[in-house]
């Protein structure tokens, strides 16, 4: 073991998800105010300044104001080292979205109140269950008018597939939003409009047995609503259980106002006490302990064209295990490579900063020659094991890519084929032919400007993008079925990945469902294997 156990141990590496609007970069801001941010990420600028503040990495995020990537910053609160992963939303929600996942221990869900369960936090949340990650629910805007408290619990657990339980309920909401009570303590926490942009600790505790504080502050009415759903809620939610939580089985949930910093510290308090230190991973040989093994890591995300003038590529990767100095000589299993890596550095938006150290659980960028695969590990030379590979996320989109000028053949097969390498899109083919008809499939619409742009700009080949009517593709689990024979409904496409691997699209889920029940022992799959 390493001397390092303590910074290892002392480190919380979250994905924090939500459907747009919700709030997520309200409360990753307020997270920052409690802990001194170390590293600020771009994106968590407030929207009216992002579309100056965020990357130049490329003109199309300026062009529309968003950022493309996701990004990481890195706070400290009461001891803890805190990695925040945002997971990019609206449209250019991409397959980066979902890997960032893949690099966290845990996630935190923003809902927003008066919406619920919305679709883009379906999506995200199906990757966090695939993984078994603890999911810790967080209902924003109580400051506004918000659905009932027992409905959206139940909403979550039924549209999502997980047991709740409330650490703490809402008093009221919009006008009326009183605060919270917070179970473990029995007590009621009051709710105040005044401290946006303060840490919060003017907040009055007061215990649930201390009647006459306890109407001053809330009222009659609202005390009497309080006294009947706490009782029905001891006798009806789900029991407090830590494994389960940790298991991603049940989801402590929150209620709050990020806007108007109410219940954030309270929640990052209970947060800190409940999620896990960096996760072993597994690999090849087996699990990998982030403490007991030296330095490893994998690669989740690579970014192209950071920065235009280098047209440089940047690996992201998730130290799994041990520690990483500067200039250290390590192995990148894949390419079979001892190697160091070049500049490395904390992820920022549009700051960066080289590292001289860094410990399982945090995510660092390096400068990538061209070398770097998704899914790709890193280990000490002496090591000899791979991660897991990422899983291949189902694009929802797909279009036939034709280019303009047909004598640039080599230069458009040999940029598409570095795009989808990276992980921006996938390309798939017709099953009967090869490379001369190329479909390609991306998670967010987005990326077909993303592509268009990159082509045109990186690689000189313009091309026109044809839209498809399939929004679902699945992989075959079992190879022996004979794609020849295979029988679907009419609209069902049949394509081959540039591997070979056959793979189906539908244009809903009713063909899916019926070609399913057409092919005895036909296995599909939503994810795809690396
Ligand atoms: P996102 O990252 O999940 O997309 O959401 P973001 O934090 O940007 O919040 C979306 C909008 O919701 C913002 O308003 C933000 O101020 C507001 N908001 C966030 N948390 C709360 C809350 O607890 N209560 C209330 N009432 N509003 C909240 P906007 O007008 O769209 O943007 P801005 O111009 O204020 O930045």
């Amino acid at each position: 073991m390493g001397n390092y156990a303590d910074e290892i141990n002392r480190r919380r590496t979250f994905a924090i998800i939500s459907h747009p609007d919700a709030g997520k970069t309200t409360l990753t801001e307020k997270f920052l105010l409690y802990g001194g941010a170390i590293n600020l990420a771009g994106s968590v600028k407030g929207k009216a300044t992002a579309r100056h503040a965020v990357s130049d990495w490329m003109e199309i995020e300026k062009e529309r104001g968003i950022s493309v990537t996701s990004s990481v910053l890195q706070f400290q609160y009461d001891g803890f080292c805190i990695n925040i992963l945002d997971t990019p939303g609206h449209q250019d929600f991409s397959e980066d979205t979902y890997r960032t996942l893949m690099a966290a221990d845990s996630a935190v869900m923003v809902i927003d109140a008066s919406k619920g369960v919305e679709a883009q936090t379906r999506k995200l949340f199906k990757v966090c269950v695939m993984r078994k990650i603890p999911i810790f629910t967080f209902i924003n805007k109580m400051d506004r008018d918000a659905n009932d408290t027992f409905e959206l619990l139940d909403e979550i657990e039924k549209e999502l597939g997980i047991a709740t339980c409330p650490i703490n309920w809402p008093i009221g909401s919009g006008k009326g939003f009183k605060g919270v009570y917070e179970r473990e303590t029995r007590s009621v926490i009051t709710y105040s409009d005044t401290e946006k942009g303060t840490k919060e600790g003017h907040a009055t505790r007061i215990p649930i047995d201390e009647e006459d504080t306890l109407l001053s502050y809330i009222g009659a009415e609202a005390k009497d609503k309080l006294t009947d759903e706490i009782e029905l809620l001891d006798g009806a939610s789900a029991e407090y259980d830590l494994d389960s939580i940790r298991a991603g089985e049940l989801t402590p949930v929150f209620f709050g106002s990020a806007l108007t910093n109410f219940g954030v510290e309270i929640f990052l308090q209970h947060f800190l006490k409940m999620t896990t230190t960096p996760l072993p991973r597994k690999a090849d040989t087996g699990l990998i302990d982030p403490v007991e093994n030296e330095f490893s890591a994998f690669v989740f995300k690579i970014q192209a064209n950071m920065n235009k003038a280098h047209r440089d590529r940047i690996a992201f990767m998730r130290i799994c295990s041990g520690k990483y100095e500067s200039s250290m000589e390590v192995k990148h299993v894949q390419g079979n490579k001892v190697m160091r890596l070049s500049q490395p550095q904390q992820i920022m938006a549009d700051e960066r900063k080289i590292l001289t150290e860094a410990y399982a659980g945090d995510i660092i960028g390096v400068f990538d020659p061209g070398i770097f695969s998704i899914g790709d590990t890193l280990c000490m030379p002496k090591d000899q094991f791979m991660y897991e590979g990422i899983p291949t996320f189902a694009p929802e989109h797909f279009a036939r890519v034709r280019q303009l000028d047909t004598m640039k053949r080599k230069q458009f097969v040999k940029g598409i084929t570095q795009i989808a390498q990276e992980g921006a899109i996938q390309i798939f083919q017709e099953f009967n032919t090869g490379m001369e008809e190329i479909i390609v499939g991306v998670v967010g619409v987005l990326q077909f400007d993303v592509l268009k742009y990159r082509l045109e700009n990186e690689y000189n080949v313009e091309i026109r993008l044809e839209n498809l009517p399939y929004e679902y593709i699945r992989w075959i689990e079992n190879k022996e079925i004979d794609l020849d024979r295979l029988t679907g409904t009419s609209d069902m496409k049949k394509i081959k990945d540039l591997k070979g691997d056959p793979l189906l699209l539908f244009v809903n889920q009713w063909s899916i469902g019926m070609t399913v029940e057409r092919n005895e022992g036909l296995s599909l799959s939503e994810f795809g294997r690396n």
